[in-house]
Formats: structure tokens, C-alpha cells, sequence
């Protein structure tokens, strides 16, 4: 735009290089990098915008999420998270992410009846899962087997056909916790069960990672509520890394299998979902309540984090660690209380009270209890993330098709700013076998 047009809400520019002014229309409280692109320098370069790790750039419109980070809240297409955990079923907010509107009874059991349809793999499935040795870390085993589902059903390139659209979808969610309670069962050398289907989503999770001889599988009924709630919490999270990485590889129009498998890749890091993992760790090389206050000095120094401590957009409370509070008292008086759970409550009583942790809006996010809730249900350590990413499949496919059907997305491609070398010949005194 020029400074002939008119903007009714727009910034006006002035390139100080030559005393050009511009105006760059704002709209949804934004402006567009490429309209940066007219004003040019010297050399005759478009402007661009720096933003390394996206702080402050919007990828995409989206109607899925909405955080608002100072003031603490969370909502899926408009409804309240408190409200969703404390009332809805995981796949009845799963259909809602999609779709944007809660089910009606015939559209809830249709859904529910094609997940089950569908919790069972391919038995080369479940053969290339034996292939990875005992020890292998769970997240690998899982985003490698999610990229493998791609191979068995090609018709999901199709990605344009709603139909296929659909079956990947639904076959994504329900083997999701196929997969996952196959790897649990692989590390601990158990037989694999399969799925049953008179169970509810995630009781028959449950049922494949723990059940043995019996002929009918009873969970613990405080635990299915605990993991039907955390499944929620953890359903999505508008565009955090692993959610723009399944936008960022989907945009490529590959099939959504391998688009998720990206997704698995980045909750992976422990700066994502690999979180809660890390927390446990932490919790378990302080050891005693008597090393709290010595180990918030040393974070303080630099050497460290405390983990499950701060978040990129909650400058407040992380409205989902309070609810995940609140289900680690119920989980633990039907468990008992553990030792680890009296150095977090202290990690947690001392870190809100001190000023580095208060000055730089440091307050404890989801991951901090959840691994405290995991173990206290016997999961292992490195399984918690399988845990967060059989809920984000959820989130990550509802992202991926309103990516897909947005007529301004095209295939994600960011600029750079060249900091290498100019042009020089090329030199070499070095022997290769290059013919
Ligand atoms: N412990 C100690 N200091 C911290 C922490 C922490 N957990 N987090 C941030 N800081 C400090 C950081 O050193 C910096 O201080 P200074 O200004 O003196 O250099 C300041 O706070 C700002 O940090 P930042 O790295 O610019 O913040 P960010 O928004 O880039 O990082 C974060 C967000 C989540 C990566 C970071 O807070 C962190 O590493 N937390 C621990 C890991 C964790 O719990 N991750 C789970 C995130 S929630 C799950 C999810 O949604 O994926």
C-alpha cells in the first residue's frame, strides 16, 4: 500500500534511509509482514521482519484455541478448560476441536462407535514395533510407528477428499493408545493386549497397558478420571512448537501420518512435552524437602532450570496446572502420599515467593504435576510424553485440517537474514574420490 490509499486503521511508516513514508494497513490487531516487503532500501531490498522462535509472529488465523497468557485462560472454540475437564469426555472435545461445535448425541456416537472400530494396527505394525530393542526411548518407538502407519494406508495422501480426510482422523485417534500401550507393554517385556472395545476411550487404554490374566479389565476409577481429565488438559494448545510443526511439515500436503510423526518429534524436547519427564528427574536429584531452598539458590545462579516452572505465553497461572493440582490430591489419597509430591509442593511454596521467579512471571505451568500423577499410576519416567501425545493428536489434526482448508496458507518457507560469506571461488588442495 502507498501513501495514496487510505487505510482506516493502518501504521504509518517513515523509512528514515530516505524519508519515504508509508502506510501498512492493521487489521485483527495485526499487520502483514509481506506489506513490510514495499519499503525498500539502498539496495533495493524488500524489508523484512526478524522474529527467530516466532515471538511475536502470527503464523495463521485459527478459531480452535484461545489463550489469553496474562490473565490465565484457556478455552477450546470458546468453551471454558475448567468446564471441559470437570464435565466433558476426551472424545466428545475432540470432535468439538474439529468441528467447532459440541456433538449431538447421534454425531458423538457415530464418532465414538468408528474410533473403536478402528484401535486395532496391522499386525506388521505391531511386528516392526518388536524390531526396536527393549531400552528404546518410548517417544522414538511411537514417532517412528506413527510415521510407519503412513505406509499402510497411501490413500491418506489423498488429503483433499474429505472422506480420507476423515479415516486418517479417526484412525489417528483411536490407535494412537493402540500404539502406545504396545510400546509400554515392549519395554516391560509383557504380551501385547489388544484392544476392547466394550471400554470406554480410556479405559481400554488402560486396560492394554495393565491388564493381565483377567478376563475383563476394572480400572481404578480415580485413575480413568485422572487420565480422561489430563487427555483433555492436553488436547491442544493453539500454536505451540509441536502444533506449528505439524502445520509447518503439513503444508507441504504430505499425508497427515507424517505430519503428526513431526509433531511427535518436537513434544519430544524437553522444552515441550518432554517437560514433565524432566521434572521428575529433578524432583528425584534433590532427593529430600532439605534441598529445596539449595537448589532454587543454584537455578537462581544460572546452572539450570527449574522445570515445570514458566511458559512462553502464561505470564499468570497456567489455568491447566491448577486443575492438575487439584486431581494430584485426588490421585494421591487414593495412592498414598509420596515423598516426591512434599518436594514439589516445597519447590512450589518457595519459588512463588521469590522475587527472580516472581520478576520474570515464572509460575508453575501444566507439566509440573502431571509426571507427579503419572508415577504415582506406575507409568515410567520416559513414558509421560507417549501419555501428552495420544491427547495432542487430537489438537495437532483439528490444527492440520483448518491449515489445510485456509485459502491463505501455502507452503511454510520463511525468509532469512544471510550472515555468510559473499561470493568466492572455490579452492581446494584436498584428494576425494569424486569422479
Ligand atoms: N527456571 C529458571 N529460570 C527461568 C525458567 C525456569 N523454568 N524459565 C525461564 N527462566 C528465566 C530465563 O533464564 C530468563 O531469565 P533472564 O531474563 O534473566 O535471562 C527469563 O526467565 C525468560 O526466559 P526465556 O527463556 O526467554 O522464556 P521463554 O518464554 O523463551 O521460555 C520456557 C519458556 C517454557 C521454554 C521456559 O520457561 C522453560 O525452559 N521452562 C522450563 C521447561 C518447562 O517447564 N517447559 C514446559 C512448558 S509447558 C508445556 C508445553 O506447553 O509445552
Amino acid at each position: 500500500m502507498t501513501t495514496t490509499q487510505k487505510a482506516t486503521a493502518a501504521l504509518e511508516i517513515t523509512d528514515l534511509r530516505n524519508d519515504k513514508a508509508y502506510q501498512v494497513p492493521i487489521a485483527d490487531g495485526a499487520i502483514r509482514a509481506t506489506d513490510l516487503r514495499q519499503i525498500t532500501g539502498p539496495d533495493n531490498e524488500g524489508l523484512v521482519s526478524y522474529d527467530p522462535a516466532f515471538l511475536n509472529t502470527a503464523a495463521c488465523r485459527s478459531a480452535i484455541t484461545y489463550i489469553d497468557g496474562d490473565k490465565g485462560i484457556l478455552r477450546y472454540r470458546g468453551y471454558p478448560i475448567e468446564q471441559l475437564a470437570e464435565k466433558a469426555s476426551f472424545l466428545e472435545v475432540a470432535w468439538l476441536l474439529r468441528h467447532g461445535e459440541l456433538p449431538a448425541q447421534g454425531e458423538y456416537d457415530a464418532f465414538v462407535h468408528d474410533i473403536k472400530y478402528h484401535t486395532y494396527v496391522h499386525e506388521s505394525l505391531r511386528k516392526f514395533l518388536e524390531g526396536f530393542r527393549y531400552d528404546a526411548h518410548p517417544m522414538s518407538m511411537l514417532c517412528s510407528s506413527v510415521a510407519a502407519l503412513s505406509s499402510f494406508y497411501p490413500e491418506s495422501k489423498d488429503i483433499f477428499d474429505p472422506q480420507q480426510r476423515y479415516m486418517s482422523i479417526i484412525r489417528l485417534i483411536a490407535k494412537l493408545p493402540t500404539i502406545s500401550a504396545f510400546i509400554y507393554r515392549h519395554m516391560k517385556g509383557l504380551p501385547y493386549v489388544y484392544p476392547d472395545n466394550d471400554l470406554s476411550f480410556s479405559e481400554n487404554f488402560l486396560s492394554m497397558v495393565a491388564r493381565m490374566s483377567e478376563p475383563k479389565y476394572k480400572s481404578n476409577p480415580v485413575f480413568t478420571r485422572a487420565i480422561e481429565i489430563l487427555f483433555i488438559l492436553h488436547a491442544d494448545h493453539e500454536q505451540n512448537c509441536s502444533t506449528s510443526a505439524v502445520r509447518v511439515v503439513g503444508s507441504s500436503h504430505v499425508d497427515p501420518f507424517s505430519a503428526v510423526a513431526a509433531g511427535i518429534a518436537a513434544l519430544y524436547g524437553p522444552l515441550h512435552g518432554g517437560a514433565n519427564e524432566a521434572v521428575l528427574r529433578m524432583i528425584e536429584e534433590i532427593g529430600d524437602v532439605k534441598r529445596v531452598p539449595q537448589f532454587i539458590e543454584s537455578v537462581k545462579q544460572g546452572s539450570g532450570r527449574l522445570m515445570g516452572f514458566g511458559h512462553r505465553v502464561y505470564k499468570s497461572y497456567d489455568p491447566r496446572a491448577k486443575i492438575v493440582k487439584k486431581l494430584a490430591d485426588d490421585v494421591f489419597a487414593s495412592v498414598g502420599v509420596d515423598k516426591d509430591l512434599a518436594i514439589a509442593l516445597e519447590l512450589e511454596r518457595i519459588a512463588l515467593e521469590d522475587d527472580y521467579f516472581k520478576s520474570r512471571k515464572l509460575y508453575p505451568n501444566v507439566d509440573f504435576y502431571t509426571g507427579l500423577i503419572y508415577r504415582a499410576m506406575k507409568f515410567p519416567t520416559s513414558f509421560f510424553t507417549v501419555l501428552f501425545a495420544i491427547a495432542r493428536t487430537a489438537g495437532w489434526l483439528a490444527q492440520w485440517e483448518e491449515m489445510l482448508l485456509d485459502k491463505e496458507q501455502k507452503i511454510s518457507r520463511p525468509r532469512q537474514i544471510y550472515t555468510g560469506p559473499g561470493e568466492r571461488p572455490y579452492v581446494s588442495a584436498l584428494k576425494t574420490d569424486r569422479l
